[in-house]
């Protein structure tokens, strides 16, 4: 057991790190579980106090592409162009391991995931350290992933000494992932940046292979992001009537819903889907905490970073199978 400390030592985060502990960093996308990358008895903490199953691979973050370079074995000419134009930021590549990579971290794949994270705390961090940082979504496992240092407090308090506080996540949804086959880049998690993005501008061909049952990426098992609180999608009106009498919360995207409702969060009133899905895990986990009976919420357009989106609610929503 430990005493959790909040705040912005970056000093106190090297230490704990070099001591092979856990500390709690802010990216962009959402809060990290940081462990030495390249220390597998410090790894192994990670999936205890996840209690993450061990098949799930873990994101190598680094400072730069040269760090990057050592992790893997060649970076194909496609990938370099992306990391120009999307590293720092939300864009997570699969590349082959090298030797220096524990088996812990990929779980056995041939592939390690590696991310240069875009934020100012932890890029320093990084920039002190000597080795790289491995960190999956500092949430128990199953759980809504973390936007804020408090949110990581709330999961895992006494499991770990430290939480280095960045503030709320800017981009506040994961990190999109993103394999190469030949000369066409793979997205195997939906995330920040939309395969739109990554087409446009860089010529590069990109393809979608989201697998449930075998997953190329196990973060793609059905059931992962979800509220305690059921969630239900479709259409907000229709469900009011469905479940009247019920306490319900209301997820919509830009609509106001009050009758009938103890409590509406709309996601983006301007309808940007950027803005909601910056909201949404907040709004998840504010619900979370009111004894509703039910939250129910709708699909958002199915286009740019509303894929992810709705990809996310999918998966909150659904029960009858866990990680
Ligand atoms: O935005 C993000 O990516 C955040 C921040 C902290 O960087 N990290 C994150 O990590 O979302 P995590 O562990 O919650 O999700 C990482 C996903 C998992 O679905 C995992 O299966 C997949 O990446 N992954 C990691 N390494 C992999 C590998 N070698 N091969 C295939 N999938 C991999
Ligand atoms: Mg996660």
């Amino acid at each position: 057991m430990f005493k959790t400390k909040i705040g912005t030592d970056l000093e106190e985060a090297k230490y704990w790190l070099e001591q092979g502990e856990l500390v709690g960093i802010p990216t962009e996308t959402v809060y990290g579980l940081a462990a030495n990358g390249l220390d597998p008895m410090a790894v192994a903490k990670i999936y205890a106090v996840k209690q993450r199953p061990q098949f799930n691979p873990l994101i190598l973050h680094a400072a730069s592409p040269d760090r990057i370079e050592k992790l893997v074995v060649g970076i194909p000419e496609t990938c370099h162009k992306l990391m120009k134009r999307f590293s720092p930021g939300p864009l997570t590549y699969l590349l082959p391991k090298s030797s220096l990579v524990p088996e812990i971290i990929t779980a056995g794949n041939v592939r390690v995931a590696v991310r240069i994270p875009d934020h100012p705390l932890t890029l320093q961090l990084l920039e002190l350290l000597d080795f790289p940082i491995a960190a999956p979504s500092a949430n128990p496992s199953g759980y809504v992933s973390p936007v804020s240092a408090a949110h990581v407090l709330d999961g895992l308090e006494g499991k770990i000494p430290y939480i280095l506080d960045g503030g709320v996540c800017r981009v506040g949804l994961e990190s999109t992932i993103l394999g190469f086959e030949n000369d066409i880049a793979v997205i195997h998690r939906l995330g920040t940046v939309t395969a739109e993005e990554i087409s446009s501008g860089s010529l590069v061909k990109v393809n979608i292979s989201l697998s449930h049952s075998a997953p190329s990426a196990p973060g793609q098992l059905k059931s992962h992001y979800a509220t305690r609180t059921p969630l239900i999608c479709g259409d907000i009106t229709h469900l009011l009537g469905k479940f009247e009498g019920q306490k319900i919360g209301v997820l919509s995207f830009t609509q106001t819903y009050l009758r009938g409702v103890q409590k509406n969060i709309v996601l983006s009133k301007a309808g940007k889907l950027e803005e909601a899905a910056a909201n949404l895990f907040m709004a998840m986990r504010q619900f979370d905490a009111l004894g509703l009976d039910i939250i129910v919420t709708e699909a958002f357009p199915d286009e740019g970073i509303g894929m992810a989106i709705n990809d996310r609610l999918a998966r909150a929503a659904y029960r009858g199978e866990s990680e």
